[in-house]
């Protein structure tokens, strides 16, 4: 590399400037225009199965849908669609003018990622196919767009299950669905330009820790280019270094030491600063934390201290829309994990996931376990390629999210394949060497290439630890489906097998931890999960409505994050599977004691259940009292919830056997009116203190008027007496106001604020 560094507190930084360096071929850094990034996720045209000849500059689109990005190819019911409905090639297409000021400049089209194949063509000049549906690719359109008058971008997109394209090649247990699913824009730089900025904080926990800042440009530049870096606490910059580079390079390093104090990133205090680089008539930002994330002999340490991973898997799908959720929804998941369940760690199985995600990881101090795409089966050496440059795509989008700890770079659960295996962890090695790599099998006794041993051990009690770094990645797998409405001996064990496993984890400090199989329910192959397209695996149903089990995540944080009194049951005295009563049903809580009342009686005091669970910190509460015998009368629980001997919560779950209440809940009360914005709106028939009724049916009529569209089934046959729509705005402001009838439960309104949003530029 060829770089000379000068490091510069931002008050000299100018005049150092001058005084080190001689006249250069490149104007100074301090003044340069940023590049432009123009949104390109509005006034597509969408022309559904592809006809022939429509990617031709000339072809009348006039008469083909207007949709906005993220867009799905189709629309599907939440389950029980047909599979093949979404597996088609598709058209779309986009008209823009360029303007005059991108004269000489270079300009790329971005698109964040389409499934799972894209033919893009710009003004009739074709590029070659792109393939794999997670990740993102460019294409410089230079010499292809003209200024004025009309340009075209048209994209084929192939949804159909390609057998040279990872996931594919054989059965997976998800469907991918289809369509630009993610974002698209267009960028617009000079002739030499920033590509990636990969910012390695090196000696993060020591007091000489330094950044260093790896510039990746496009091509050679001339001699004495220079290059600065500066490391930004929101607008204040802290520190400031310039590189004089030349030439060719693999990238150009700038080095920001003596940071002085700075603040950590870590769960509860996700701090985030800012990495911004110039170079002349360029400028690139993005986002860091500092912190160490290392697996150790001792399991996962996180700046220095040990912290035990305890979380989920995540498929990113949704109902209705398959990925094509926008930024919004795809952060609210993110929440929901780390806010709502407590969990401190995500995998993002099976493949890269929305950047959007990420950054809520980042903002949220979720940890992350990112992986690239695959399934089981590994193909030919062509698509091994298309592995390896999976990973290379995944590492170089998101090396700055400090929630990412850990790279995949194994195809999930496939056989031992040393050449495959051994290329994609050097190459991870070589582009990250700040990030240990794990793998995911299920075979105790694969060879280990990676860093750290990451396994999927389905039984129990789980196997010990095999190798010195040790993962769990999934547990209670495929064996123990359950839906919110199952009854209420399943979802009491649903709760028993996650809690039990969490609490071997936690019994040996050389387990990392372990991620349950799943967060959610997901949409999958009819060939597997259970007949109807769902694969009803998850702590929480495919709208992401919990299940009970879901509680015994969100019961391990600590009261002063939130005090947890969660039923790991539903009331009642004759839905068990084997007798009559209430059975031994746990009680999820981080209160230290329980006072149970039945019939306005104190019936029963609790302390948590250390004996089952010794290694939890919050173990569940386990009621007994009431054993096999019907209770007679039959009526409400009260259950209080003490710490260090004051009442904190209570939770009271109705005897009255009906149907008392019907909520409508949106996730937000304000979207963008951009169009492409979107909120979910839960529904859920309650007895008398709020609690779902898991067996409420019913057909639930909505309208929806103002500035938005309703996505989801109208009317919506309750299943498990809740369920969710999305809503999402329209391209102009004002409010929109769904009301949802119930049967006879009345009907309930809210209304959701879209806010006027700036046009896109193009
Ligand atoms: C695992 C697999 C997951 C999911 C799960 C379902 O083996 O890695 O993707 O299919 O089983 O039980």
């Amino acid at each position: 590399m060829n770089r000379r560094t000068f490091l510069l507190t931002p008050a000299v930084a100018a005049g150092a400037l001058q005084s080190q360096t001689k006249p250069t071929a490149s104007p100074a850094p301090r003044s340069v225009p940023a590049r432009r990034s123009y949104d390109l996720n509005r006034n597509w045209r969408y022309g559904g199965k592809a006809p022939a000849g429509f990617a031709a500059p000339a072809f009348d689109d006039s008469k083909w849908e207007r949709v906005t990005l993220p867009h799905a190819n189709v629309r599907l019911p939440w389950h029980s669609f047909e599979e093949a409905d979404f597996q088609f090639v598709s058209a779309y297409r986009r008209h823009f003018h360029a303007p005059a000021t991108w004269q000489g400049k270079r300009v790329f089209v971005d698109f964040a990622g389409a499934m799972t194949a894209a033919k893009v063509t710009v003004n009739g000049y074709e590029f070659p196919e792109y393939r794999g549906g997670y990740t993102p690719f460019s294409f410089e359109i230079t010499s292809h767009f003209h200024i004025g008058g009309d340009n075209v971008i048209a994209v084929a997109v192939d949804s159909t299950e390609r057998k040279d394209i990872p996931p594919f090649g054989e059965n997976i247990d998800y469907l991918t669905f289809g369509g630009i699913y993610r974002n698209v824009s267009l960028r617009v730089v000079p002739a030499t330009f920033i590509e990636n900025v990969h910012a390695r904080v090196l000696r993060p926990l020591e007091a000489n820790r330094e950044i260093s800042v790896r510039c990746y440009l496009n091509g050679p530049v001339a001699p004495g280019t220079q290059i600065n870096a500066e490391l930004r606490d929101g607008d204040r910059v802290l520190k400031s270094a310039i590189t004089v580079a030349g030439g060719e390079a693999a990238y150009h390093e700038v080095t920001l030491d003596s940071l002085g104090a700075v603040e950590l990133w870590e769960p509860k205090r996700p701090k985030l600063y800012s990495i911004v680089v110039k170079m002349a008539g360029d400028e690139y930002r993005t986002r860091i934390g500092i912190r160490e994330a290392k697996f150790t002999a001792e399991g996962f340490k996180l700046n220095g201290a040990t912290l035990k991973l305890r979380g989920l898997n995540r498929h990113q799908t949704f109902p209705y829309l398959g990925g094509a959720m926008p930024e919004r929804v795809q952060r609210r998941d993110a929440w929901i994990l780390r806010r709502d369940l407590h969990c401190n760690i995500v995998r993002t199985s099976h493949y890269p996931q929305a950047t959007s995600f990420l950054d809520a990881c980042d903002e949220l101090g979720l940890l992350v376990f990112e992986e690239t795409p695959g399934w089981q089966f590994v193909g030919d050496r062509p698509w091994q390629d298309v592995v390896v440059r999976n990973v290379g795509e995944m590492i170089r989008r998101d090396w700055n999210h400090p929630s990412i700890i850990l790279w995949g770079v194994r195809v999930n659960e496939s056989g031992d394949h040393h050449d495959l295996y051994t290329r994609t962890n050097t190459l991870a090695h070589s582009l990250d060497d700040t990030r240990q790599t794990g793998g995911v099998r299920y075979n105790y006794n694969s060879e280990l290439l990676e860093d750290v041993f990451t396994m999927n051990d389905f039984g129990f009690p789980l196997r010990p630890p095999n190798h010195p770094l040790y993962l769990n990645t999934e547990f209670n797998g495929h064996m123990f489906s359950t839906k919110r409405f199952d009854n209420v001996t399943r979802v009491a064990e649903h709760v028993t097998r996650h809690a039990r496993v969490h609490n071997q984890l936690a019994g040996d400090s050389k387990y990392a931890g372990g991620l349950g199989w799943c967060a959610f329910d997901y949409n999958t192959h009819k060939n597997f999960g259970s007949g109807d397209h769902i694969c009803y695996h998850g702590v929480s149903d495919i709208f992401r409505i919990p299940k009970p089990a879901a509680y015994f995540y969100k019961s391990q944080c600590d009261p002063d994050e939130e005090i947890v009194l969660e039923a790991g049951l539903f009331w009642s005295s004759g839905d068990r599977s084997t007798a009559g009563g209430v059975g031994e049903v746990p009680i999820l809580s981080n209160c230290d004691h329980l006072k149970i009342y039945y019939d306005g009686k104190l019936r029963e005091e609790l302390d948590p259940d250390r004996k089952t669970y010794p290694n939890l910190k919050y173990p569940p509460f386990i009621l007994t009292k009431f054993g096999n015998i019907p209770l007679n009368p039959w009526g409400d629980l009260r259950i209080e919830g003490f710490l260090k001997g004051s009442l904190v919560k209570t939770l009271t779950l109705s005897g009255s056997g009906r149907d008392a209440d019907f909520k409508l809940l949106p996730d937000d009360t304000e979207l963008s009116g951009d169009g492409r914005d979107a909120t979910r709106v839960v529904f859920m028939v309650t007895d008398e203190y709020g609690n779902i009724r898991p067996f409420a049916t019913g057909g639930i009529a909505f309208t929806l008027t103002g500035p938005a569209e309703l996505i989801g089934e109208n009317p919506f046959g309750l299943a498990g007496g809740a369920g969710a729509v999305w809503v999402k705005s329209r391209e102009t402001s004002g409010v929109a106001r769904l009301t949802a009838k119930h049967p006879y439960l009345g009907t309930k309104a809210v209304e959701i604020r879209v806010k006027a949003a700036e046009r896109e530029m193009l």
